[in-house]
């Protein structure tokens, strides 16, 4: 069986906020008590504010294809997986201001649909729809470690219950 990735059906859409909102990974973060939508539209990854004066802003430029995402906020920590550079990277932003983007993870990455972190470790895990495994690092990419590997078909999402020690694919 073989299934389009949610970022490639939402590139050949028009990038309209529907088409973002239903299509690609969001995350809703709280930044001073209004909430903050941060997605990927697969190119870029862009932060609105919720507040009645809707206003969205660019934050991560020049993404190749982005695909899952997720954020580390004691850490100020962006991460996403880009399906196009093989690689999960991480930027670290100040409200304002992204800092260079790091590719922390960089080989073995080949179809990383989903990805997680974990605040309470400082850990990051990733699925991988061409190597059928899900993985873990630490959030600078250190200690890789393959956690599932058996009896997995493109695995495409993972959530994390930090607080229960569950993860769940
Ligand atoms: C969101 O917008 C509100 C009202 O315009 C503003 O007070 C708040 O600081 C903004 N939040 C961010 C993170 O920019
Ligand atoms: C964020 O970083 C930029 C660039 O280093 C700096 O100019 C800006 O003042 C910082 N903003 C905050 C809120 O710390």
């Amino acid at each position: 069986m073989s299934r389009t990735p949610v970022s490639m059906k939402c590139a050949k859409m028009s990038s309209s906020w529907i088409c973002v909102m239903l299509c690609c990974t969001v995350m809703m973060s709280l930044v001073n008590a209004y909430p903050n939508l941060i997605y990927t539209t697969s190119k870029d990854i862009r932060m609105a504010n919720m507040s009645k004066s809707t206003r969205i802003n660019v934050i991560v430029k020049d993404l190749i294809e982005g695909s899952a995402l997720d954020f580390y906020y004691k850490g100020s920590l962006i991460c996403w997986a880009d399906h196009g550079q093989e690689s999960i990277q991480c930027v670290s932003y100040n409200g304002t201001h992204a800092s260079n983007k790091v590719a922390i993870l960089n080989t073995g990455i080949i179809t990383p649909d989903g990805l997680a972190c974990d605040w309470l470790t400082k850990k990051i895990y990733w699925t991988d729809g061409d190597t059928n495994r899900i993985e873990v690092a630490s959030l600078d990419g250190k200690y890789r470690k393959v956690l599932y590997w058996e009896d997995i078909d493109q695995p495409r999402a993972v959530a994390l219950v930090p607080m229960d020690g569950y993860v769940s694919s």
